[in-house]
């Protein structure tokens, strides 16, 4: 289908705006929406050849010591004024607890390669202090291992543990994840039990050092792969729900265990080709028995001119333009390391996990520029929508991706300040998209718009359609078109739907953000559609939305 796909009240001011484009055409010559016909916007949505599983790991978030995104934002201490349960801010987990997070990444990040796990258990009143890089603020150590386990608790996720290679040793490595995993009782997890958990902690990814390349020891990829090899191989998960049969071991590891901890190496930055290239041929010359990794991470955040340049909420419509443009690159970017690592790994048994992804914009909340503290819009939302469609049509390659940070840092889901607390955009959107964790991804053929920005093409819709478990069908449509109120027409096989209900995510400014002021300025509000008689169902997109839509075939009563 053309542009033809929209609906004729649409194509009207499609129609007067292409007008208005070619007035204006100079001006307008790097934005320019394309050309209007008048049929419906139908959205066919097919079964797939083959199961496509949207993991919900894909919907992780990242969680580092940097600024307020540990101390203020989750840790306050037991004594705070600010009400806590164990010294975790109870604000802080009930808000995250409705984004039902499946798994989050700690304690770095570059902080992960100066961190000694040692210094973060027992007594607090005992731990080490340190210089944290970030910042150059003191690092009390005081949320340490036991601090996030229990945190994880509390808000029922799962522990991604990035351990140090960078600045660390082997044992400090294996040593730690007995500490955290051993049931019989060694000397190490009788000192876990002393500190106040004798049961073992359950981890489910293992991350061994993080930008290898870069602030991880500025290593090449043979260099930090010979140096992988023995972390790799040492550092056990000794949780015998964890723990593979001695066959396993030897043949076929983790085939017996679906709990079995997944070992991520730390991998290349944005379209960094040759460092995915070489990691893989490293693992495939490895002896089979003892792959050195399940995962290869991939690090990619959207801006421009560098980090911490691109302003987070006083732009431009182009700029937000430019900003969705900028975030489709993330497929661009998935499928280049897809097919080296499908040269290698046919049978796809290694993941690829983006654990660093999200705009990384001027931090214009932060008392400390090193804070990374920065504001989120209703623009961030709808690139995190767009790249978590993107994540889901790449599912057959990417098991996770944690979005960076989760609290206070870069593109946060809550924003604290002393005792008060706000959800950002971002929030909104990734509490929208819960019914895709675990679903079946379906195809979707459409035909949307398209909008001109400098020399890229971007469509007007995105679309992404899955199967939940329950069997109900779901659609994430973004309108990108921050102008025009959009239709589309949901065909799901013969079947009549009949409606649709869910949530949509918009505002008047694709820069409004949440404030301390303003908390709900930009939130979601539910809409439901009914087909009329026997036409089909039509959904309308606000301008600059997000809408997350259940479609029903049961007959209005
Ligand atoms: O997320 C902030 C930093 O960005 C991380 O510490 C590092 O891994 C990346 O460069």
């Amino acid at each position: 289908m053309t542009l033809s796909s929209f609906t004729s009240k649409s194509s009207l001011m499609l129609g007067k705006l292409f007008s208005l484009s070619l007035v204006f055409s100079v001006l307008l010559s790097s934005l320019s929406l394309s050309p209007v016909a008048s049929s419906a916007n139908t959205l066919i949505i097919g079964e797939p050849s083959e199961e496509l599983t949207i993991h919900r790991d894909l919907f992780g978030q990242f969680s580092e010591h940097i600024g307020e995104g540990i101390y203020g934002g989750i840790w306050v201490g037991k004594d705070s004024a600010i009400e806590n349960v164990n010294g975790i801010r109870t604000d802080v987990v009930n808000a995250l607890k409705a984004l039902k997070i499946p798994v989050i990444r700690w304690p770095g990040g570059c902080f992960a390669d100066q961190y000694h796990w040692r210094e973060g258990i027992g007594p607090r009143e005992d731990r080490v202090s340190r210089l944290n890089a970030w910042g150059n603020i003191i690092e009390t150590n005081q949320f340490g291992s036991h601090e996030f386990m229990e945190f994880i608790r509390q808000i029922d996720s799962k522990a991604y543990i990035n351990v140090n290679l960078g600045s660390a040793t082997v044992k400090d490595a294996t040593d730690w994840l007995e500490y955290l995993t051993a049931a019989a009782p060694t000397s190490l997890a009788k000192e876990r039990a002393e500190n106040g958990h004798p049961e073992p902690y359950k981890v489910k990814y293992i991350g061994f050092g993080n930008e290898a390349w870069g602030c991880g020891g500025a290593m090449t990829a043979g260099e930090y792969f010979s140096r992988l090899k023995r972390y790799s191989t040492f550092a056990l998960n000794l949780n015998p729900e964890q723990q593979f049969s001695g066959i396993d071991l030897l043949f076929d590891r983790g085939a017996s265990n679906p709990h079995a901890m997944i070992k991520v190496a730390a991998g290349a930055n944005d379209l960094d080709t040759e460092f995915t290239e070489k990691m893989m041929q490293l693992w495939a010359q490895a002896p089979g028995y003892l792959p050195i990794f399940d995962a290869l991470s991939l690090h990619h955040y959207t801006m421009s001119r560098g980090p911490m340049s691109d302003s987070a909420s006083e732009f431009e419509h182009s700029e937000y333009l430019r900003f969705v443009a900028m975030a489709q690159e993330m497929d661009t970017i998935l499928k280049a390391h897809s097919a080296i690592m499908d040269k290698y790994d046919p049978e796809r048994s290694v993941g690829l996990v983006v654990d660093e992804w999200g705009n990384w914009l001027k931090p214009d909340l932060a008392t400390n520029p090193a804070f990374l503290k920065q504001n989120n819009t209703l623009r961030d939302a709808i690139t995190a929508g767009i790249t978590l469609n993107i994540f889901a049509r790449n599912a057959a390659r990417v098991k996770m991706a944690n979005i960076a940070q989760m609290v206070n840092v870069i593109q946060a889901m809550v924003l604290t300040q002393g005792e008060a607390m706000i959800v950002t955009p971002t929030y909104h959107l990734f509490k929208m998209y819960v019914p895709f964790q675990d679903a079946q991804l379906l195809p979707v053929d459409h035909k949307p718009g398209t909008i001109n920005v400098g020399d890229k093409t971007i469509p007007t819709i995105d679309a992404m359609a899955a199967r939940a478990n329950d069997g109900s069908v779901w659609l994430a449509l973004i309108n990108i078109d921050s102008e025009h109120t959009l239709t589309v027409e949901p065909v799901l096989g013969t079947v009549a739907i009949k409606k649709a209900a869910g949530d949509v995510l918009t505002s008047a400014q694709v820069n409004d953000a949440n404030s301390f002021k303003h908390p709900n300025r930009v939130n979601a509000r539910q809409v439901s559609f009914a087909a009329k008689g026997s036409q089909p169902l039509k959904i309308t997109l606000p301008p600059a939305s997000v809408s997350v839509i259940q479609l029903s075939t049961k007959a209005i009563k």
